[in-house]
């Protein structure tokens, strides 16, 4: 049989590959999720649901929602299912072939392959010793091809929150006809002051697209719920490129329950921030290197001892994300975790 004739760069390109399944007996902390199950009312919402119809194509109720809640226009809102997918839409809109994605490296490991899927080159600039962004260099790696910037804030896997200050100087040295994606898929785990807030910058800069989520903080990752706020023109090219009805009428009915509930799942992301810097304290107290985490995990910059130290988590249940030849990824998950990764850690080797 011939084998069919394929792109060669997605031939080449490998499948995304998801954090490991648990151990029994052990803790999932592999794929940044939030440890808190669903709220009653969604799981009852979802059993009524209508799954015999389609779901509405652009999920009006909700976007309503949080165009109220970010002091925008319904039309500046879009939803995805999952960021992810909003990044590929965005991606796809304004990359092809020759034009050039200039994002940080190591980040967020969907990027390399959505820039190639969407026939783009990726250009990775190393994030600082610390992890992390350096806005100046990702300046400097602008140029005519370029089509967008992705900055992610906190960085996932590394965790340090993007600046305000040093994000507003990044806008004011790129052009503006340039598409820049602020990835804030962990915004609601944020607690440095001096982080970038996308949500306040939207009416100041029209090219500033920001991608939020409802799979970490509000507990929907099983759904698909993302959303992007932006101007309405780089939103419709978004809309154009977008499978349509992707957004399931589950996921926007779980995420207008979830937002209605916003206290409640918002205290629950305080806990989780507390857990962190009981996480974060105990590993530095096993003289630990861990960069400040601003997300809902932290990192291990382990360099060429990650598998090692990977294997030894693994057998203590701890199922982290491991990147091999760089560092180890530790979601924040049930408080009963943090003495087992804690125990664990004083295991790895030295
Ligand atoms: C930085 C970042 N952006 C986007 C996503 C995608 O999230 P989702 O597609 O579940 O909204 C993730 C998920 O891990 C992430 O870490």
């Amino acid at each position: 049989m011939p084998s069919i004739r394929m792109r060669p760069e997605i031939a080449a390109l490998p499948a995304y590959r998801q954090g490991r399944p648990a151990v029994s007996d052990g803790y999932k902390l592999s794929s940044n999720e939030n440890p808190y199950g669903p709220l009653a009312e969604i799981v009852e919402a979802l059993g009524r649901a209508e799954v015999n119809r389609y779901p509405d194509a652009t999920g009006p109720a909700l976007r309503a929602q949080l165009a109220d809640r970010f002091g925008v226009t319904a039309q500046e809102v879009h939803l995805g299912a999952g960021s992810v997918a909003l990044l590929s839409q965005f991606i796809t809109a304004v990359a092809g072939p020759g034009g050039e994605v200039v994002y940080a490296w190591r980040s967020f490991e969907a990027y390399p392959g959505l820039v190639t899927v969407a026939g783009g080159r990726s250009v990775p600039v190393p994030l600082t010793a610390d992890g992390r962004h350096d806005l100046d260099a990702v300046a400097d790696a602008v140029t005519e091809r370029t089509r967008a910037v992705i900055v992610c804030s906190p960085n996932n896997p590394t965790g340090p929150a993007v600046g305000a200050a040093e994000f507003e100087a990044l806008m004011q040295r790129l052009p503006s006809d340039l598409l820049v994606l602020l990835d804030e898929a962990y915004a609601e785990f944020v607690r440095d002051p001096d982080a970038v807030d996308g949500s306040r910058l939207l009416r100041r800069w029209p090219n500033l697209v920001v991608l939020r989520t409802f799979s970490k903080a509000w507990g929907l990752a099983g759904l698909r719920l993302g959303y992007a706020i932006g101007s309405e023109e780089v939103l419709d090219a978004a809309r154009a490129v977008a499978v349509p009805l992707s957004v399931t009428g589950q996921a926007q009915l779980a995420g207008s329950i979830a937002l209605r509930h916003e206290d409640l799942l918002l205290r629950r992301v305080e806990d989780i921030v507390g857990t962190r810097g009981r996480v974060l304290q105990g590993l530095r107290d096993l003289g630990l290197d861990v960069p400040d985490a601003q997300g809902n995990f932290v990192w291990l910059p382990l360099g060429d001892g990650t598998a090692a130290a990977d294997d030894v988590l693994h057998a203590h249940g701890i199922t982290a994300r491991a990147f091999p030849g760089d560092g180890i990824r530790i979601s924040i998950g049930e408080e009963e975790s943090v003495s087992r990764l804690l125990e664990a850690a004083a295991a790895l080797p030295r």
